[in-house]
């Protein structure tokens, strides 16, 4: 099979941007392979993931807007979208664009702790109030729903006595470092896959 062109990848954030520091690094590093990072959209102007991307080199917008949003992913012309703490739910005409081209990172073990109002911190008080023994972070594919499309991966992490919100946040964190990279190239290597047969006219 002849040597395929790297897929272009566009980022979606809203805040601190550790989830994008994770993939810059692991594709400079060689551990993403096939696909680039061509432009990080924020949903916020003041988000720490834009610095991330402008020192990465990497164009940037600021977009709330669905309909803007869109026309940042059209104009970027990427293959897949990766929601990287992202903190907007997208547009069903985004989702139309792009179907099973756009994944998230959710910091549980979806599908406990995921829909409307588990986001961030909120996620792991829940977590620790609903008195769990274990949490951790899922990939997966998304839809119209909140948090309801298909799991690509999904790892635990224990919850320790006495951990706090931030304790827990950080443990996961970690976790989703690695398996949003992983399940991203999992991603990338299907539609990948996908390419050669649809330009034989599919099967
Ligand atoms: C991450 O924990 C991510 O899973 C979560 O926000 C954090 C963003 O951190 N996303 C959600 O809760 C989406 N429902 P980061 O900006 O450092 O990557």
């Amino acid at each position: 099979m002849n040597r395929k062109e790297k897929l272009k990848i566009a980022v979606l954030v809203s805040g601190g941007g550790t989830n994008l520091q994770a993939l810059i690094d692991k594709m400079a590093d060689g551990q993403i392979r096939d696909g680039e990072i061509v432009k990080v959209i924020s949903s916020r102007e003041d988000a720490f993931a834009l610095e991330r991307a402008a020192k990465a080199g990497i164009a940037t917008a600021v977009a709330a807007e669905q309909d803007k949003v869109l026309a940042e992913l059209q104009e970027s012309g990427a293959d897949i979208i990766a929601l990287a703490g992202y903190m907007k739910v997208l547009s069903p005409e985004i989702i139309r664009a792009f179907r099973n081209r756009i994944i998230n990172i959710h910091p549980s073990l979806i599908p406990k702790y995921c829909g409307k109002g588990y986001y961030g911190i909120h996620v792991h008080r829940a977590v620790i109030e609903g008195g769990e023994k274990e949490s951790g972070a899922t990939v997966h594919y998304v839809d119209e729903g909140v948090d309801t499309g298909e799991i690509i991966l999904q790892e635990k992490v224990p919850v320790l006595e006495g951990d706090t919100p931030e304790e827990l946040a950080a443990r996961v964190l970690k976790t989703e470092h690695k398996i949003f990279a992983k399940g991203l190239q999992k991603v990338i290597d299907r539609v990948q896959a996908e390419k050669p047969q649809e330009d034989e006219g599919g099967r």
